[in-house]
């Protein structure tokens, strides 16, 4: 594999089980540059966070998955990818549409409180450290019906105009090579400062449900690990990992 250039190389796909598990295979049987792009129609098993599901109309919204050089990242580093991409994702919404984007931890890109954008990370191990990383996004750009059960919104509802998704994807690469640079940089203040004021309830009160409790507490620190470092009404702070808690407010 060779140097990366994120968007230098984009495969076009009309149906795809998804595009993460496409990308996976390209990294493990070809030499695939690094920063190629896989952008798909349409995914008959697109997966989410947490072993859900991610389901999209036909041709109405990004559907892309990166394939990343993080082997420059030191494996207890690795949610610094996440931070970024959520970065980007949050800018790239902003400038289309110049309205509050806020991220919700671990990593959906929220407007108004509805999940417009999705991220779904996979890495590559060799031996003990990470080779390569997948990085899966789910944007919703022109669909306008949901079900109901999910919370979500597109770019098109707020605006009200339909996009081009390969010129969206053009101005996707230029945001992410920049951050990008800054991670490999070691710019990790900077990634930690912008990520924490962009991030939902930081500092705030808020509620948060475990397996077995909801409780009220003030979220502090999302740290290199990924950690939710929560503040509680007993003063004493605590850590959680993705599969312990879930936000409800
Ligand atoms: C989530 O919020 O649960 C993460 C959603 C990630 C969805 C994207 S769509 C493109 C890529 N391929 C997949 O199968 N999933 C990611």
């Amino acid at each position: 594999m060779s140097y990366q250039l994120i968007g230098n190389n984009i495969i076009k796909l009309n149906t795809i089980t998804s595009t993460n598990n496409y990308a996976a295979k390209l990294v493990s049987q070809t030499k695939i540059p690094f920063g190629t792009v896989i952008m798909a129609d349409f995914q008959s098993k697109g997966k989410g966070q947490r072993d859900s599901s991610w389901i999209s109309q036909k041709s109405q919204n990004l559907l892309l998955s990166f394939i990343v050089d993080s082997s420059f990242l030191h494996s207890k580093s690795i949610f610094y990818l996440s931070k970024i991409t959520a970065l980007v994702i949050r800018e790239f919404i902003y400038e289309i549409l110049q309205t509050d984007t806020l991220i919700k931890w671990p990593n959906d890109i929220l407007v108004g409180n509805k999940k417009i954008a999705g991220i779904l990370i996979e890495n590559q191990w060799k031996n003990n450290y990470i080779s390569s990383s997948i990085v899966g996004m789910g944007i919703n750009v022109n669909q306008i019906i949901f079900p109901d059960k999910i919370n979500a919104i597109s770019l098109k509802e707020i605006s009200g105009k339909n996009y081009d998704l390969r010129l969206l994807l053009d101005l996707l690469n230029d945001i992410y090579n920049r951050w990008i640079t800054f991670l490999k940089k070691q710019k990790m203040k900077l990634i930690d400062d912008e990520y924490h004021q962009n991030l939902l309830n930081f500092n705030k009160w808020a509620i948060y449900s475990t397996k077995e409790s909801q409780f009220k507490a003030k979220l502090k620190e999302v740290n290199q690990l990924g950690l939710l470092i929560l503040k509680l009404e007993n003063g004493k702070e605590k850590s959680y990992n993705l599969k312990e808690i879930i936000q409800v407010i």
